[in-house]
């Protein structure tokens, strides 16, 4: 998988690529993703039963899976990462097939210190040596955290509805 640790600069954390092993990490940071802040975050058992949550990381490895994760001594605390979907069983933010979606999250005690930027910078930069030509993903307009972070990388709104809008990076 192409990616390199990142060097955190003044904080003690740092960015490395996401393996087979982090699966159960990334299940946590799915829940985060999926019932943000404001929300009534059902257990993590969820991820499982739910198919269309699932589908986020079932076979999570496989060609075309790609992710990062800040950890601080060895312990986790934040992930990003993006897989492609089909037609036939899409994300909430499918734009294409040849489109990945990107999810990310950020343990609560870790937020607004820069972890969710530097993990969403090293996962474009793992995108653009991967050749994917864009990012997808879809967010809450009430999530104002996610909303910043997304626009402020340059992601634009391109479907979704109202309030739930898929937006989209070109790499290209
Ligand atoms: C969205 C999330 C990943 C951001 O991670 P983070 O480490 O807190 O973000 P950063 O510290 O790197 O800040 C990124 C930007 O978001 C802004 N931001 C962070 N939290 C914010 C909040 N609660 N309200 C408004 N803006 C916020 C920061 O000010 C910063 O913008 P700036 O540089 O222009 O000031 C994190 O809030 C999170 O895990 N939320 C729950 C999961 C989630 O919602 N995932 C996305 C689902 S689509």
């Amino acid at each position: 998988m192409p990616g390199r640790p990142i060097p955190a600069g003044e904080s003690d954390y740092t960015v490395r690529p996401a393996t087979d092993a982090d699966q159960p990490f990334l299940r946590q940071m799915l829940l985060l993703a999926a019932f943000p802040p404001g929300t009534v975050r059902p257990p993590l058992e969820r991820v499982d039963q739910d198919e269309r949550l699932a589908r986020y990381l079932v076979g999570w490895g496989r060609v075309g899976d790609a992710g990062v994760v800040a950890e601080v001594a060895g312990r986790p605390i934040g992930a990003a990462w993006y897989r492609s979907f089909s037609l036939s069983t899409p994300g909430h933010g499918f734009v294409s097939e040849a489109v990945p979606e990107l999810s990310i999250a950020v343990t609560p005690a870790w937020r607004r210190r820069g972890v969710g930027r530097a993990l969403l910078r090293a996962l474009i930069e793992t995108a653009r040596d991967g050749a994917a030509p864009a990012l997808s993903l879809s967010v809450s307009r009430r999530n104002a955290a996610a909303m910043r972070l997304y626009g402020s990388v340059g992601f634009r709104r391109v479907g979704g509805d109202e309030e739930h809008p898929t937006m989209l990076l070109e790499l290209s």
